[in-house]
């Protein structure tokens, strides 16, 4: 049972509250290791069409790594800590989509895990920014090579080098949030698209996911022939067959995830 993440469902849609409001949900170790842990077993959960992340509370979504943590700490102490696998890597490659219901603070170690997700949602409250820069160090939980991905080099650059904070408008402006709602309207806004998107067929999404985050490793030319290659994978599925008979028969599908 996991101490700091609360689990809800709401249809196929799994939704995690990361539960440390008096440290406005700052990641220590007992919440990687919570996370890991039901993010593991969602995976292989065929009710699970999608997974939703938040934090508690209306101020912050995650204010970063516990700091707490991080004082008289040895390299080798926080290379053990920081070892495979990790929360960041394991959402990006997750087999589901993950999406980032940022309702505060996202800061830090929490902005890193909204860059891991699929899709960002934020509320108009939202402060963005990765201060790493203030306390002497960088951003290690994939920052440097997830947002300048995600914005390009030279907002990246702007955000990690100066540590300052931009609102919910801005990280809009700049790619680093895909949606932007109103505080009392952020929930039903997340939780109506990931039904949605939770609703199609898992074994597409999955597919849809792996080529798309293909295309942060691959060249153009080798990301579009994998494309090709996973297009034609989905002529194996029945799924394929059943989308295509649907809309011949003017009926909504009925997924089997095969
Ligand atoms: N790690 C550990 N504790 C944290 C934290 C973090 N990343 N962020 C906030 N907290 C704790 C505070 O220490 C405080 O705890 P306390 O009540 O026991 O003193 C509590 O959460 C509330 O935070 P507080 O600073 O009082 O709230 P605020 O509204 O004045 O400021 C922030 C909010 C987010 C601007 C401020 O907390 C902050 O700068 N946090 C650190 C952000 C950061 O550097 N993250 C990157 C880490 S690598």
């Amino acid at each position: 049972m996991a101490e700091t993440i609360l689990e809800a469902r709401e249809g196929r849609v799994a939704v995690l509250t990361i539960h440390r409001p008096d440290k406005l949900n700052a990641l220590n170790q007992q919440v990687r290791d919570d996370m890991l842990e039901i993010l593991a077993r969602l995976e292989s959960d065929d009710a699970v069409g999608a997974v939703v992340i938040t934090g508690a509370g209306e101020k912050s979504f995650i204010a970063g790594a516990d700091i707490g943590e991080f004082a008289g700490r040895s390299p080798f102490d926080q290379r053990h800590a920081m070892r495979s696998p990790r929360i960041f890597d394991v959402m990006s490659t997750f087999p589901k989509p993950v999406i980032a219901m940022i309702n505060g603070f996202c800061l830090g170690g929490g902005c890193e895990l909204a860059l891991s997700c699929d899709l960002r949602i934020a509320s108009t409250k939202a402060r963005f920014g990765q201060p790493e820069i203030k306390l002497g160090l960088i951003p290690g939980g994939g920052g440097t090579q997830r947002m300048s991905r995600l914005v390009g080099v030279g907002q990246a650059l702007r955000l990690i080098l100066s540590g300052d904070m931009i609102d919910a408008a801005e990280a809009l402006r700049i790619g680093l949030v895909e949606m932007v709602a109103e505080p009392a309207e952020l929930r039903a806004t997340t939780l109506e698209l990931a039904q949605r998107i939770a609703g199609f067929s898992p074994l597409t999404l999955k597919v849809a996911k792996q080529a798309v985050r293909a295309s942060e490793t691959m060249s153009l030319e080798d990301g579009i022939r994998y494309e090709r290659d996973l297009f034609c994978l989905c002529f194996s599925s029945a799924d394929k067959e059943e989308g295509v008979a649907a809309f011949l028969d003017k009926r909504p599908a009925e997924w089997t995830g095969r």
